[in-house]
């Protein structure tokens, strides 16, 4: 798997990506996966309001990484950005962003933002080296609308005591 010899094919991610996708999620520890926005019934809808901007990686006959990416018709968005383990640090995850900020410039959007939790070094370490910049004006608020989207963070372990389910080391 040497980055000379891989064939990696970069393509738009269509509902049809959904469950190798959410096993490659499955695998990404510190991930927080969301019981119902990242549900194949809420992930179809996203790619049906966004169907060319989410991206998917295919290597060795699988998908190795992906990125949910969409707009909200002003400014873009990435969600789950991610490269299996054994194929990070070959480029895979600079061509996948490449990808989503192309489509999104063609759509007319301007701006694009993700959220990476300040403890996960790999990550911030990725957005620092392609260029992105980070905001240390804001504040980050949410609002929860729906309290049944439960988020479960792989890898935690279930037998930590009073902190069970909670990351060790959260990735988004
Ligand atoms: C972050 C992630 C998507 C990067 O994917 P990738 O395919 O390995 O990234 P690339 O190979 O395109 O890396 C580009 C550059 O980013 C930097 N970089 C990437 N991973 C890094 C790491 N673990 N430590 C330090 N720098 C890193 C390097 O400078 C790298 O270039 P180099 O390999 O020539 O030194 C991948 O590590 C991943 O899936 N991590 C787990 C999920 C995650 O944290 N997602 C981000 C949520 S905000």
């Amino acid at each position: 798997m040497e980055k000379e010899t891989l064939q990696v094919r970069i393509t738009p991610m269509g509902p049809e990506d959904y469950d190798q996708v959410r096993a490659l999620w499955m695998t990404i520890r510190g991930f927080g996966i969301r019981a119902l926005d990242d549900s194949r019934e809420d992930i179809e809808r996203f790619i049906r309001r966004n169907p060319t901007t989410s991206v998917v990686a295919r290597a060795d006959g699988r998908i190795v990484g992906s990125i949910l990416c969409g707009s909200d018709g002003r400014q873009g968005a990435l969600y789950h950005v991610c490269v299996a383990r054994e194929y990070r640090r070959k480029g895979i995850g600079t061509r996948m962003v490449a990808f989503c900020m192309h489509q999104l410039r063609y759509m007319g959007i301007n701006k694009v933002s993700l959220i990476a939790f300040t403890s996960n070094d790999a990550g911030n370490a990725f957005w620092n080296q392609i260029g992105w910049k980070r905001k240390d004006d804001v504040n980050y608020y949410e609002f929860v609308l729906n309290e049944k989207n439960i988020t479960r963070f792989i890898g935690a372990q279930e037998d930590e005591g009073p902190e069970a389910g909670a990351p060790g080391n959260p990735t988004e």
